[in-house]
């Protein structure tokens, strides 16, 4: 059985950059191979990861509505396109969701993908899907159990209050999440005691379990600004050494 760890959180808290950290640190782990599902209609995941995206989810799915190609069964040409859209890297694969459905939704080509995702699922151990805020591939992709859920939030008190109701918004989802975290991202170091305090108090009261806290962290900018990957960061950066302690935490074993 696959482990699925999804990110949920307001936007711009850190959720494409703390699933590129994590698919490092399953690399480093050697947790492998992984499934990486950039599952935000703005694919970016890729740029994190240092590899080009060709056709998306998206695309294959607006192919299905058009004519077959002759001899071959529906299910036969989806299980094609979606190899053919996913990019296999050393010890990860990446799938690019891309634009949902526009008006009129194509149900059954929704359920073959739903059918060929359960289908492929079964081949990672280890499955990392980055999020929009919205979540709505969620429930596209027919993921019934998320093992881990990690919520990104800012290092404020209202930012912790979002991360709980966006995580309560997956409740409607339909999907049986195991385990949530909070991880408070870019948190400024040494965390003020008044901070630290505000943020106690706000996780006991959201019922969240803290993951940890990310510091803000020049070496992630830099990384970024130069287009390297993030894959090639290692724990001499402050911010990835604190960011796989928590993953080592937080990460349910077997
Ligand atoms: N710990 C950090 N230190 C410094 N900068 C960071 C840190 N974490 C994230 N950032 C920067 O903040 C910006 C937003 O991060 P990121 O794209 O990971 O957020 P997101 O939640 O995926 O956003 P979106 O909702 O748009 O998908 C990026 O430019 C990223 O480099
Ligand atoms: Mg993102």
């Amino acid at each position: 059985m696959s482990k699925v760890i999804a990110m949920a959180g307001k936007g711009g808290t850190g959720k494409t950059t703390i699933s590129a950290l994590l698919i490092n640190y399953l690399r480093k782990k050697g947790m492998t191979p992984v499934l990486a599902v950039d599952a935000d209609s703005n694919a970016n995941l890729n740029e994190l990861l240092g590899v080009e995206v060709e056709i998306t989810i998206g695309q294959v799915r607006k192919e299905l509505k058009e004519d077959m190609p002759p001899g071959m069964t529906r299910d036969q040409f989806m299980e094609m396109k979606v190899h053919q859209a996913l990019i296999e890297e050393t010890g990860f694969d990446l799938l690019v969701m891309g634009q949902p459905d526009g008006p009129g939704c194509y149900c059954a080509a929704n359920q073959y993908l739903a059918m060929t995702m359960d289908h492929l699922a079964g081949n990672y151990p280890v499955i990392v899907v980055d999020n929009e805020a919205g979540m709505e591939h969620l429930s596209r992709m027919n993921l019934r159990d998320i093992d881990l859920l990690i919520v990104t939030s800012d290092p404020s008190a209202r930012g912790i209050m979002t991360a709980k109701r966006i995580s309560d918004l997956t409740a409607p989802l339909g999907v049986n999440i195991k385990k949530q975290c909070l991880v408070v991202n870019r948190a400024p170091e040494p965390t003020p005691e008044e901070l630290r305090k505000k943020i106690d108090e706000t996780v006991t009261a959201s019922g969240l379990d803290l993951g940890g806290m990310i510091p803000a962290s020049p070496e992630l900018v830099n990384q970024e600004l130069s287009g390297e990957s993030y894959l090639k960061l290692d724990e001499s950066v402050p911010a990835v050494k604190t960011a796989f302690e928590i993953f080592d935490r937080i990460i349910p074993a077997d």
